[in-house]
């Protein structure tokens, strides 16, 4: 019987007495959130030490006061007082005022919570009051806040709720509590009393639904003014979370809340969901305003408050990143501005950054942040407590280094140039705008300078009013390799250009078939002048003798017809047209070294026809080609940057070159003119990258590329064969006004061979082969330049850039032939006179066995009728048919 109740009493013991892990004791998330700030001091509360340490202010990094540190109450007595949370009021008080709960855990049979109001004044003169709740055993969740102006704590645990008045003392239950199945994870009280509880309802089949109550308060009742279930949309991730282990105290359960006391915003965070809700209260309502979540993962929003920088209030949030099921893998806080909290666009995390670093001694893994007016402090996974003070105007915080121990601070340095902050604040500065630029460190404000017109580069973040107009120039040496001629046959070439007038008075003078017109108009005048001698007989003889010259002079019928002699000169006339542009022609090549042709009415008439593909390198190249490969080869680049409109300095710049995978630091020519940073270096090899390392994150408005290329020549004199690289001098500035050079471009550029290979236009004569190297860069501007917007975001991450270049492996081959080559010429000439010659007496034969006739015919027709008219005319006939002949040769 005995044994009985005895086994009864130690299950019963077994069942009701909680040991708190060596885990709990040492962690500083366990239970609860075991940092505090206001204006005027931050606090701490370590189990692991059994201490409280509060620093008081003033926080002046180069004067710290040293904090004081606290035991426990109860440390004395032999009491094991294990810490859940602590607060204290927004109000700063002369004496700080310090409210915590936790269990009290020592040897009775049970533990039991306790609640307690620590008040230490700046020379660490401590008093203590404490409130055991011996009535109720162990609690998972337990939670309280104290009202802004530090009169009444509240507190709410899963089994019971009261409210202790900081005066008095004296506690006062809230009957209507607990609420069923409902376990408070985080609380907030606003100055009207107002609470706002986050926890979890324990629905069927143990899935914990998350809820937010909003309480009005009073000192031993309640009114639920709203309610606000969190039921995540059905395609979403978190519809499918059933928190079946939020029956324990775990730390991916917490929750967070946060009211602004002056604009009734309440910020709350639900981690485990991965968001982050933004509500407003009235005096009736809890309405949700926005809600932000961040993916799939955990941990968004364990820890948050508001800021009253800049005329906030702006939320702070730590969002922690948790793998699942429950792994922790990065801390980041984050500033929100509230178009930034509404979209889903990511922001810049405002710690840690390259401008705001961690400090080294503090731990990676931050568990909670608490923020007063205008500082930031945050703890680590290991008790360490950095607190990121308010920088005045004109300065940010540097979060590198530490003052003090534990509470640590950062201390402040000035803007850099480009930049501005008006504000007292922890933000980081803002970049100028457009159009306005800083030199000084430390600005306010930046001013206005002139930038208007195509002709300036403007970036954001200037520290000059110098707009580089001579900086935008892009040069490249390759120009576009002309195209072949319409037609590439001399034959064509010549036909077309014997029988043209053109339009311009150019092409009219220079236009064979206009001065073969204006020979027959002459032959016309000479036919007229035959025709008026025919009529008067004294210059019968001056007219035999013409003819007589005339038919000397005919090639085409051989002397057959008189009219054939001028004929002939009209044709001798397009001949020497033919040969002297055929001349011409011959040496209009190759186009690198000919005038225009006036010969011709296109004056871009060349000699020349044109061959352009793109071949592989892995195609065999001929003995002759090869030479221009290795000269190609020979050629050592200068790579100069030009970072343009930035204060980095060559001190503060490392270039790291790889090659083939081997990277090795090295040196370079630097100087630094104009706000432009020039750094010069030999490249070892054509394919290679260099990563430029700049030390301070500092802003950098863009850079130009420049490569050179001294000019190669070689030649192989028995083969006549002439090889020429030629100088290679590219630049390329990339510049975009209204933007900044990224935190991290990476642009690549590609060499090709291009060789032009002009052929001789003599046999045996010399020929040349031309190489180039052309670049062209396979990185879109755009992707190295950031926006405003961007630059909040990623601005400040880092500053370094790297260049690639490779070489393509295909080259392009220019090929320059003539058209057409001596030999060609004179053949074709042959041709063309003796086509002419032919096609002139075709003409003649034409006349005579069609015109003549026709022409005799008609003019006996004409006769008879002028008979019938006129008979008294016959006596004509017979003189006219003695001339017949010579009549019929003056049509
Ligand atoms: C440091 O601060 C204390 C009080 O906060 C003041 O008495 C003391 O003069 C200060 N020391 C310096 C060097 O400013
Ligand atoms: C805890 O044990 C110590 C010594 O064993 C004793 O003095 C003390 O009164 C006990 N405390 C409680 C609350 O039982
Ligand atoms: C702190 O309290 C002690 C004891 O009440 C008092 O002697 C001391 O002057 C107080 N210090 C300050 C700075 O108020
Ligand atoms: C949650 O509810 C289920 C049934 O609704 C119950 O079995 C379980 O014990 C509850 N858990 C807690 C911690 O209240
Ligand atoms: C989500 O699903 C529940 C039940 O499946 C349904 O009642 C509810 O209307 C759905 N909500 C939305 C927003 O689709
Ligand atoms: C408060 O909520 C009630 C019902 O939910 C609604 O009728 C009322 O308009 C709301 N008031 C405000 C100020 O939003
Ligand atoms: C830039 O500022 C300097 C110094 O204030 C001034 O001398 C110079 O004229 C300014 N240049 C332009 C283009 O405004
Ligand atoms: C090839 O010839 C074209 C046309 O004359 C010229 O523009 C180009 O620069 C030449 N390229 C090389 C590599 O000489
Ligand atoms: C600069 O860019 C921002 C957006 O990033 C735009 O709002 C602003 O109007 C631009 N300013 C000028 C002068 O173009």
């Amino acid at each position: 019987m005995l044994l009985q109740q005895l086994l009864v009493l130690i299950l019963t013991q077994f069942v009701l007495s909680y040991k708190f892990t060596e885990d709990n004791w040492n962690s500083f998330d366990a239970y609860g959130v075991k940092l505090a700030t206001n204006d005027g001091v931050v606090a701490q509360a370590r189990n692991n030490d059994a201490q409280f340490i509060l620093q008081f202010a003033p926080f002046n990094p180069s004067n710290l006061s040293s904090p004081c540190q606290i035991d426990y109450p109860g440390l004395a007595t032999g009491d094991m007082n294990f810490i859940y949370s602590i607060d204290v009021p927004k109000v700063v008080s002369y004496d700080a005022s310090v409210v915590f709960i936790g269990e009290n855990t020592d040897n009775s049979s049970s533990p039991y919570p306790f609640i307690g109001h620590l008040l230490v004044n700046s020379s660490c003169e401590t008093t203590y009051n404490m409130y055991y709740f011996t009535s109720f055993g162990h609690d998972e969740f337990f939670v309280h806040s104290i009202d802004p102006s530090g009169q009444i704590a509240y507190g709410f645990s899963s089994q019971f709720a009261f409210s202790y008045d900081l005066q008095t003392h004296s506690i006062n239950y809230l009957a209507q509590w607990p609420f069923a199945n409902f376990t408070p994870h985080a609380v907030d009280v606003s100055s009207s009393y107002v609470a706002i509880i986050a926890g979890f309802i324990n629905g069927t089949q143990n899935i914990y639904e998350p809820i937010i109550y909003m309480l009005q308060m009073n000192i031993n009742f309640f009114t639920i003014v709203d309610t606000w279930p969190y039921i995540p949309s059905n395609d979403s991730w978190q519809a499918t979370t059933t928190n079946r282990d939020a029956g324990s105290f775990t730390r991916k359960h917490v929750m967070s809340v946060s009211i602004h006391d002056n604009t009734s915003a309440v910020l709350i965070g639900m981690p485990s969901f991965n968001i982050v809700f933004w509500f407003s209260i009235t005096t009736t309502n809890l309405t949700l305003l926005a809600a932000r979540a961040n993916g799939y993962q955990r941990g968004y929003g364990q820890s948050l408050g508001w800021s009253d920088e800049d005329g906030g209030p702006y939320p702070v949030l730590l969002g922690n990143a948790y793998s699942f099921p429950y792994q922790w893998s990065s801390s980041t806080i984050y500033w929100f501005y509230w178009d930034q909290f509404i979209s889903d666009n990511p922001i810049m995390p405002m710690f840690p950054t390259v401008q705001c670093p961690l400090w080294v001694d503090l731990d990676q893994h931050l568990i909670t942040i608490a923020m007063s007016t205008l500082n930031l402090v945050v703890l680590d996974s290991t008790g360490q407590v950095y607190v990121m003070l308010q920088a005045p105007e004109g300065y940010y915080p540097t979060t590198s280094v530490a003052m003090g121990i534990n509470p640590a601070f950062s201390d402040f340095v000035s803007c850099p140039g480009g930049t501005y902050k008006y504000w007292i604040g922890v933000y980081i500065c803002y970049p100028c705008t457009m159009g306005t630029m800083t030199l000084e460190e430390g600005s306010t404000e930046c001013s206005l300078y002139n930038c208007n017109g195509d002709n300036s580069f403007c970036p954001l973040g200037s520290v000059t009013n110098d707009t580089y107009s001579d900086m935008l120039t892009f040069v490249s040496q390759e120009l576009s390799y002309p195209k072949s001629p319409e037609s590439t046959i001399f034959d064509d070439i010549l036909i077309q250009n014997m029988f043209t007038f053109g339009s311009t008075s150019h092409c009219l003078l220079v236009s064979p078939i206009f001065w073969v017109m204006v020979m027959t108009g002459f032959i016309m005048l000479i036919l007229l002048a035959m025709g008026i001698l025919k009529f008067s007989k004294q210059h019968a003889d001056t007219r035999v003798l013409i003819k007589h010259i005339f038919r000397h002079a005919d090639l085409i019928n051989e002397g057959e017809l008189w009219i054939g002699g001028p004929a002939s000169l009209a044709l001798m006339v397009l001949l020497i047209f033919a040969y002297t542009f055929s001349q011409s022609y011959l040496n209009q090549y190759p186009i690198e070294t000919t005038s225009p042709s006036t010969f011709a009415c296109d004056e871009t008439l060349r000699n020349a026809k044109f061959e352009t593909n793109l071949q592989s390198l892995s195609t065999p190249r001929n003995e002759e080609e090869e030479p221009i490969f290795d000269l190609l080869d020979e050629q050592q680049f200068t790579l100069t940057m030009d970072f343009i409109n930035t204060q980095q300095t060559c001190d503060t710049v490392q270039i790291t070159q790889t090659i083939h995978a081997y990277s090795k630091v090295i040196s370079s020519n630097c100087s630094y003119n104009r706000s432009i940073l020039s750094l010069s270096t030999v490249l070892q090899s054509h394919t290679i990258s260099l990563n430029y390392v700049f030390d301070d994150a500092k802003s950098i408005g863009g850079f130009r590329v420049r490569i050179y290329g001294q000019q190669l020549e070689t030649s192989n004199s028995s083969s006549k064969i002439y090889y020429l690289v030629r100088e290679l001098n590219f630049i390329q500035p990339f510049l975009m006004n209204n933007q900044t050079m990224a935190y991290d471009p990476n642009i690549e550029f590609q060499l090709i061979r291009v060789i032009n290979e002009t052929d001789s236009l003599y046999d045996g004569g010399a020929s040349y082969y031309n190489g180039l190297w052309s670049l062209i860069s396979l990185t879109s501007t755009s992707d190295l330049f950031l926006t405003y917007d961007d630059y909040m975001y990623y601005g400040l991450l880092k500053t370094s850039f790297s260049i690639s270049i490779s070489e393509t492996t295909y080259y392009i081959k220019n090929q320059q032939e003539p058209i057409a080559k001596q030999a060609e010429i004179i053949f074709h000439n042959l041709l063309f006179t003796i086509v002419c010659l032919e096609l002139f007496g075709l003409i003649f034969i034409v006349i005579k066995l069609v015109g003549l006739p026709l022409a005799n015919r008609i003019r006996r027709i004409m006769e008879k009728r002028s008979n019938i008219i006129h008979p008294e005319h016959s006596s004509d006939k017979l003189y006219q048919s003695t001339d017949t002949s010579e009549y019929s040769t003056t049509v």
